[in-house]
């Protein structure tokens, strides 16, 4: 069976979790809301949120051994047909892909223009990158072709010689950049006020908003809603400690984002530039400072985009294989079958995404004031992936039974963490996420 090493399941579970979310967003948002306090709130959302909702998809993936509909249906406890309908979290994985790519196809133009010319000043740095998203349709095209090719040869290749083997390739080289960029943060005399920026709470800059925001990111980041988690976990050896290993996962994204926020808060104050500038803070921020730095800031500029497309990918092909086990495992069709029609349709997804942001063909392109590419990205992140975390808890606190969950972490771990478990789960989890949800639909 083609199954995952623990190690290859650690390594491309921390793949999936480790993305854009951790390189672009999560320093983007973290300078909005204003540095320190933000990030104390995000790690407890990773810690109590987050990290419960990642163990509940490992336990039902390890539990089921099977797609997220059939594993929902067979952990249930009356067996219930109708948690068939759980699968429809797979879909979520296809819209994400399609955007997600889209944007693997800027970084991949930013790889290439950074060996030839960065932008000196913020005003042309932003004129290009509107440019290149609203005007250069062609290059664009490309890119994602290049990027969805790349996804889908990976994908066919299975989970042990495609998904496995692409993360003990990337994850290390990934590493290793990010180990060099910090090393020459550090020799930074503004890495001292990064530091600073992110461990210094100021809580007069928490609102409601931020909190959100934070438990938005953890959900994010730890690729949970999408039946990912469950899916990859579903691939690990039944014996394996999954208690352990999601914990690992949890602790080596965290770990990744705080890294990538030190390096980027580094680089912005050793120019003395803004640290709230929003989602231009790595596409236009960022160049301009590479540019001061002659020929050494066109290295770093390689490595930086060349590590957010690694990043990148790894988490693009965790995107789309829960809903290649689910046609595979449902519909009985072979994997290079399931590839070709889950990787055409976010293919497609992702043209329309990219023409919606177009000068030629946003208009057509845009509906209920929102263009094609904002839509995708808010149905998925804000409506669907909230959704299956709530379905997610709700469904292992009321309707699969305890002792079931209880014999398979206490294998791993004591009964107090079970128990916390179970506690937050059923109580805290749900609640959160309403809270998050409603707020997002604009009604609180
Ligand atoms: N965790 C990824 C990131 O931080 O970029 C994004 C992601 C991957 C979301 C896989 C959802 C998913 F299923």
């Amino acid at each position: 069976m083609n199954k995952f090493s623990r190690i290859g399941f650690i390594l491309a579970a921390a793949g999936s979790a480790v993305g854009l979310g951790n390189i672009w967003r999560f320093p983007y948002i973290t300078g909005e809301y204003g540095g320190g306090a933000f990030i104390l709130v995000y790690l407890l959302a990773i810690l109590f949120i987050g990290l419960t909702v990642f163990l509940a998809e490992a336990v039902i993936g390890q539990n089921g051994q099977s797609d997220v509909s059939t594993s929902f249906v067979s952990i249930s406890k009356t067996k219930n047909q109708n948690w068939k309908f759980a699968g429809f979290m797979v879909a979520t994985g296809l819209i994400i892909l399609s955007f997600y790519s889209v944007v693997l196809g800027w970084i991949l133009d930013y790889v290439i223009t950074s060996f030839s010319d960065l932008p000196t000043e913020a005003k042309v740095a932003g004129a290009n990158f509107e440019k290149l998203i609203s005007d250069d349709i062609g290059s664009l095209i490309v890119y994602h072709t290049l990027i969805a090719g790349s996804v889908i040869l990976i994908v066919l290749k299975g989970i042990k010689e495609g998904i496995e083997k692409i993360n003990l390739i990337l994850m290390p080289l990934l590493g290793l950049i990010l180990i060099g960029l910090l090393v020459y943060a550090l020799t930074l005399d503004s890495f001292s006020q990064a530091v600073s920026f992110m461990f210094t709470p100021d809580f007069s800059k928490i609102d409601g908003h931020a909190l959100l925001a934070a438990l938005g990111q953890a959900f994010f980041t730890l690729s949970l809603g999408v039946g990912t988690i469950l899916t990859y976990s579903a691939s690990l050896p039944k014996e394996a400690n999954f208690v352990k290993s999601s914990f690992m996962v949890a602790i080596v994204d965290t770990s990744i984002a705080l890294v990538a926020g030190l390096i980027i808060f580094s680089f912005l104050f050793a120019a003395g530039a803004e640290s709230a500038a929003g989602p231009g803070l790595v596409f236009i921020s960022l160049p301009v400072i590479f540019s001061g730095w002659g020929i050494l800031g066109q290295i770093i500029a390689v490595s930086f985009f060349v590590a957010l497309v690694f990043a990148g990918i790894t988490s693009a092909v965790s995107m789309i294989e829960p809903s290649l086990r689910f046609f595979i495992e449902r519909f009985k069709i072979t994997r290079a079958k399931a590839t070709l029609l889950c990787g055409g349709t976010f293919y497609v997804l992702g043209i329309v995404a990219l023409l919606s942001m177009s000068k030629s063909f946003g208009a057509e392109l845009t509906f209920f004031g929102k263009n094609a590419f904002d839509i995708m990205d808010f149905m998925s992140s804000s409506v669907m992936m909230p959704i299956a975390a709530m379905l997610i808890c709700i469904f292992l606190g009321f309707f699969v039974e305890k002792e079931v969950l209880k014999e398979k972490f206490t294998k791993h771990t004591s009964e107090t963490i079970f128990n916390i478990w179970y506690f937050l789960i059923r109580f805290v989890v749900p609640i959160a996420i309403i809270i998050l949800f409603l707020n997002k639909l604009g009604a609180i």
